[in-house]
């Protein structure tokens, strides 16, 4: 599953339900009993995976699964579409991380129960998307008209690429590509802003010269397993420190987002500024991901009431 599989009001529902969920965590706490998560992780990961399963735990659900492919078949050379098929039978759902593109696309087409992109390789990550997603409404009450800087690894970057995909569905959004010319962001990604009217961009290489402009500042590690050349990596890894100095630069009302872990890219000192809202970003990615499980393989979440559904 993809957020392209999902319409602007299924993905409007997923805010509402996870603000649901937050108020009401233990009225909701058995909407999976009985449900089975399978979390197929070849690559590493702390936030995806553990709020993936502490999601299910939360909803009364159960985990399986690996993290790190050295304790899987694969190490004796088994396909991904034969482990899906297997774990198929084991489970109701599958979220899967894996190092290359498509690699999501293939597991659920070989699978018989949804599967979810954890993560493919430098392409998308879709569910790092619905919390940022949901910490944008959480700052500013929408997601739409807007002015968005990204900043950092605009190639390699799977969540720069889900995140510009997702707001360009609902349109009114400047994005602001602020990047070093050998990490500008891939044609794709460029193509759909450009088939939306409504969202427009630029490409600059300086943040201090833009920063004053943005309402949302999303900061990106450069992203040193995609790199093929060390020497590039290291060439280009502190190209983007955010500090004190270049925020004070920012309006009150910017939002700091990053998707974690971050390397150098923003100073620690940056935590305690009330723009930061990376560690609000890890908190409503486990609200979304349990407003996800529960819609994909859950019952109702008691005393919910749906958005009414409306064109948007
Ligand atoms: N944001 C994110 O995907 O973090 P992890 O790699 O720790 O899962």
């Amino acid at each position: 599953m993809t957020l392209d599989d999902l319409s602007r009001h299924q993905i409007l529902e997923l805010l509402h339900k996870a603000a649901y969920i937050d108020a009401h965590r233990r009225e909701v706490s058995h909407t999976c009993d009985g449900r089975v998560l399978a979390t197929l992780f070849y690559e590493p990961s702390t936030r995806t995976r553990l709020s993936f399963e502490t999601a299910m735990l939360r909803l009364g659900g159960k985990v399986i699964g690996f993290a790190g492919a050295q304790l899987a078949s694969v190490t004796k050379g088994e396909s991904i579409a034969d482990t899906i098929k297997t774990v198929s039978n084991y489970v109701d759902a599958i979220a899967i991380r894996h190092p290359k593109e498509g690699a999501a696309l293939v597991a659920s087409r070989a699978a018989s129960v949804p599967v979810i992109n954890a993560g493919d390789g430098g392409h998308m990550h879709p569910t790092q998307t619905l919390a940022d997603l949901a910490t944008l409404q959480s700052r500013f009450g929408r997601i739409t008209d807007l002015t968005v800087g990204l900043c950092g690894d605009l190639t390699f970057g799977r969540t720069v690429h889900s995140l510009i995909e997702t707001l360009c569905r609902f349109g009114n959004v400047r994005f602001v590509l602020i990047s070093p010319d050998e990490l500008k962001t891939p044609q794709y990604v460029i193509d759909r802003i450009n088939a939306t009217p409504s969202c427009s961009y630029v490409e600059v290489r300086d943040l201090v010269s833009v920063i004053g402009d943005l309402d949302v500042l999303y900061m990106t590690r450069v992203q040193k397993e995609r790199f093929f050349n060390e020497d590039d990596y290291l060439r280009l890894r502190d190209t983007y420190i955010l500090d004190e100095a270049k925020l004070s630069l920012a309006q009150p009302h910017m939002a700091v987002l990053h998707p974690l872990p971050r390397v150098n890219e923003i100073a620690v000192e940056v935590d305690d500024d009330p723009r930061a809202a990376y560690f609000e970003q890890v908190k409503n990615g486990m609200l979304m991901r349990m407003a996800l499980e529960s819609s994909v393989i859950g019952d109702e979440l008691p005393g919910y009431v749906p958005l009414e559904p409306k064109e948007v």
